[in-house]
């Protein structure tokens, strides 16, 4: 049994590395990849449908950021950049910062001020990064990184407009596909920056080119109702929600994502913070799996569309799970309810469980 190596290893066949890269290369690898599908029981039963979350929050700096993240900094690494830079509402710094620290190279991120959760500080900030803020938001730190990286050539961008970045966060639907021995009717995803979606669709394109399947999903985009551009075919100038991951008004990939709509006949959703938040509980409450609210568009998606139809029943749907719960402790902890306190006393625990019987 060989242990899992990480995604520019196990699928070096289909990434475009080396070809400009310095003799001698290395992946930057966290082993990242190999994600859980994991089978939706109670999401299934209340659609009618054969729903899977593919968690992504399960990667080593706990969101999808990282399939992107192995590719780009080992390039930037292979190719002599001596640092990177990336605009972020939060998961891509912390994923850039530690493969950076992982490659010795130095590592800076540009965050929207105020706007970014909790623990994907504490990460960026633990894996040794440079934090910036930025007074603006996430669409203004990217023109910031763009501008920067434009200018001063050692430092590399790492942002999702980076191609490899897209490159290796196709994978994610290499594995969907070994995993089930076929695509999804429909794959639901949060859309923020667009990157993911682009990746997605280009992977699945790829395995259908190849004939290792023999149809594509439908790909159901979701943004949060106040950061909703592609819903509104219009950049949103003060985007706001409390998905911050997803806090974005203008979609660096934007032609790739309606690109990926159309070619798929799929859709782009809006959900609102209040169906967020309610899909973030049931995730966490119904399948055991805790993730950020961001992550949770891609149920409140896919709610919606089994409940006017989109998605008709005994559809097999992917859901993905963008990032970890555990990123953003305050949004959890803003409905914490009422904490029960007790001396040592077995009696009052069990009556605190309503279990006294
Ligand atoms: N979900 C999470 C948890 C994210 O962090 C992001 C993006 C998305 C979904 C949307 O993905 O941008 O490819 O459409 N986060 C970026 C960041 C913007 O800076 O961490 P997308």
């Amino acid at each position: 049994h060989t242990p899992w190596p990480g995604l520019i290893t196990a699928y070096r066949d289909r990434l475009p590395v080396c070809d400009t890269w310095e003799a001698g290369w290395e992946p930057v690898t966290l082993r990242e990849g190999a994600t859980p599908l994991l089978p939706a029981k109670a999401l299934s039963e209340l659609t009618g449908c054969d729903v899977h979350l593919k968690v992504e929050g399960l990667n080593p700096t706990g969101s999808f950021k990282d399939r992107g993240m192995t590719m780009a900094v080992t390039e930037a690494k292979a190719t002599g950049k001596k640092g990177v830079l990336c605009a972020s509402t939060g998961n891509t710094s912390a994923s850039a910062a530690a493969y950076a620290a992982i490659a010795g190279i130095e590592c800076a991120v540009l965050v929207p001020a105020g706007k970014i959760a909790m623990g994907k500080l504490a990460q960026a900030v633990m894996y040794g990064a440079k934090i910036i803020e930025v007074d603006g938001n996430f669409d203004d730190c990217l023109e910031l990184a763009r501008k920067t990286t434009a200018t001063f050539d050692t430092i590399a961008l790492v942002n999702s407009v980076n191609p490899v970045r897209i490159e290796g966060q196709k994978t994610a639907a290499f594995e969907i596909v070994d995993a089930l021995g076929k695509a999804p009717d429909v794959h639901a995803l949060p859309v923020g920056n667009a990157g993911n979606i682009t990746a997605y669709w280009r992977g699945y394109s790829e395995y259908f080119a190849d004939g290792v399947i023999s149809s594509r999903p439908r790909m159901l985009g979701v943004q949060a109702a106040g950061a909703a551009p592609l819903v509104n075919g219009a950049p949103v100038k003060d985007p706001e929600t409390i998905a911050t991951a997803i806090r974005i008004g203008s979609p660096a990939s934007w032609n790739q994502a309606v690109a990926a709509k159309d070619e798929s006949n799929g859709e782009f959703r809006a959900a609102t913070d209040e169906k967020l938040l309610e899909a973030y509980r049931l995730i966490a409450k119904a399948e055991g799996v805790f993730v950020e609210p961001a992550s949770a568009a891609s149920v409140a998606g896919l709610l919606a569309a089994t409940a006017d139809g989109w998605i008709e029943k005994g559809s097999t749907v992917v859901c993905t799970v963008t990032g970890n719960g555990l990123k953003d402790p305050d949004t959890a902890l803003s409905s914490l309810p009422e904490i029960a306190r007790v001396g040592i006393d077995p009696v009052a625990v069990a009556s605190a469980m309503g279990l006294t019987e």
